[in-house]
């Protein structure tokens, strides 16, 4: 049974930090934020807003748009590393504000919970949703899965320079006019690791940076292997003596906690595939240095990353790759368009891998290029950490969604913040009251209780 996306929607905060503020505000040159890690706005959450808030936004929108009741979805998924209780899922509070409008007890029928494995949860999510459909449970119902995230680090730390907010949600259903998601061939890893981790009760994370960009690539990597497998085992790619899994992939969507971060894990999955081909040859020609080896080739990542002299030829080697015109080739036509939203946008942690998504499907389809039949593979990452590679194909019915897509439109205006705004907003010194943007027809954050009996219950208004 077929089953996968049938619309996609995002809500973005409507406020932003530009990323020449930012590097004016903390001494940096503007060219490493926007050729570097390929940042150019961060969208920044509002003092009325939290990860609860944008994910209902962004199922009001999708609901609306296809007009449709709660008694057409039979689950609804929210997916975040910004949670904020411990017990409660955000999933009742999105239901609580879709309530608001749709009215009392009207979504009591669907289920769903919670997910966190940061920002591979999603993913996790969407399986486990299609295989719901897969299973016939869904009754002609959609499973409704919301992807929402505010990626907030401390202030002056390394990763201020990337963050962003925003929601991303995602319509299951049996015949999906966007995506059908290829089947038997999901594949994932797993390990123990503190790349990145959020204790209880802080409201950032402690980040191992470069170590996580490494673990990210490897963890992706090894997701690879596993699905390359199950591509034979199931029949679905016959992939040839000369060719690799990537040459079967129209499109690949990477995990994006900033654009630039697509290109390198693009680039290392490619060198690492093409490493055994006869077109390899070619390509260390033009590249004209020889692919440097570590020390300590078996060795941890801690050692990789402390071997300076490999670590500067790599990322010589990485550079020039990249440059090749083989290389450019396959990053121009399938993976440049995913990340222009990026870009504008930031990190959406869980989201941004499919607010990469949304972005290629618009650009392409701005190009002129018809999707229909175009195979798309998913590179899905968290720390902690997790991988997940998967696929799926562009169905006929695509374009009567993708041809109204305009992201500046459904960003919406927005409002650049001055410095002092973004640190009163990053330091939590706004009471909601205060909020900056106009939240018109959205769902805001009211208060929170601080005392003893109801302390950190949130309530939410719908300023319809
Ligand atoms: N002009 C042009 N380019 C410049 C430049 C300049 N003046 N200065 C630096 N650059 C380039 C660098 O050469 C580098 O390019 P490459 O990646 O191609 O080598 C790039 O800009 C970044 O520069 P640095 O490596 O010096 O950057 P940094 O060390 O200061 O910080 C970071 C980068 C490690 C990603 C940091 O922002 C960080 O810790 N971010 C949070 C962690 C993160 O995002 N990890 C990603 C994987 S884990 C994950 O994905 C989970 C999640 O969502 C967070």
């Amino acid at each position: 049974m077929a089953a996968g996306i049938d619309d996609i929607a995002i809500y973005i905060p409507r406020l932003y930090l530009d990323a020449s503020d930012f590097a004016s505000a903390r001494g940096l040159d503007p060219v490493k934020l926007e050729k570097g890690l390929g940042v150019s706005q961060m969208a920044m959450v509002d003092a009325d807003q939290d990860p609860a808030c944008l994910a209902a936004n962004a199922c009001l929108k999708i609901m609306q748009r296809n007009n449709l009741s709660p008694s057409d979805i039979g689950r609804l998924y929210v997916s975040t590393e910004s949670s904020f209780d411990e017990s409660k899922a955000m999933n009742s509070y999105v239901v609580g504000m879709l309530e608001q409008v749709y009215g009392p007890g009207t979504f009591e029928h669907c289920g769903g919970v919670e997910t966190k494995f940061a920002c591979v949860s999603g993913s996790y999510a969407l399986y486990d949703n299609t295989n719901w459909i897969r299973a016939g449970e869904s009754e002609d119902q959609y499973a409704m899965v919301v992807v929402s995230d505010i990626a907030k680090y401390d202030l002056e730390s390394g990763g201020e320079m990337t963050q962003g907010a925003g929601a991303v949600v995602m319509l299951l259903s049996d015949e999906p006019r966007l995506l059908s998601f290829d089947p038997r061939v999901t594949s994932t890893s797993i390990k123990d690791e503190y790349d990145f981790y959020r204790p209880f009760g802080k409201e950032t994370p402690i980040v191992h940076g470069e170590y996580s960009n490494m673990l990210y690539m490897m963890q992706v990597k090894k997701a690879l292997e596993t699905y390359k497998k199950k591509v034979r085992t199931a029949g679905l790619i016959d992939v040839g003596p000369e060719g690799t899994i990537l040459d079967h992939m129209d499109y690949i969507n990477m995990h994006l906690p900033y654009s630039k971060m697509g290109k390198k894990a693009l680039a290392y999955l490619v060198r690492h595939e093409w490493r055994h081909l006869p077109r390899w040859r070619e390509v260390l020609r033009d590249i004209g240095m020889e692919e440097p080896v570590p020390k300590d080739p078996r060795g941890t990542i801690e050692s990789v990353l402390a071997d300076r002299d490999f670590m500067q030829k790599d990322k010589e080697f990485t550079r020039r790759f990249t440059d090749t015109a083989q290389y450019q080739e396959v990053y121009e036509s399938k993976l440049a368009s995913s990340l222009v939203a990026s870009r504008m946008i930031g990190n959406l942690y869980t989201a941004s891998l499919y607010l990469g998504f949304r972005s290629c499907l618009e650009f392409e389809h701005k190009k002129g290029v018809d999707l229909e039949g175009r195979r798309i593979g998913f590179g899905s990452y968290g720390s902690g950490s997790s991988a997940m590679v998967f696929s799926g194909v562009v169905q006929r019915g695509y374009e009567e969604i993708v041809k109204k897509m305009d992201l500046e439109s459904e960003i919406g205006s927005r409002r650049r913040l001055t410095w002092d705004e973004y640190v009163q907003l990053h330091e939590n010194q706004l009471r909601p009251e205060e909020s900056l943007a106009d939240g018109r027809g959205e769902f805001v954050l009211v208060g929170i209780n601080t005392d003893k009996e109801s302390s950190g219950e949130r309530h939410y208004r719908y300023n319809g």
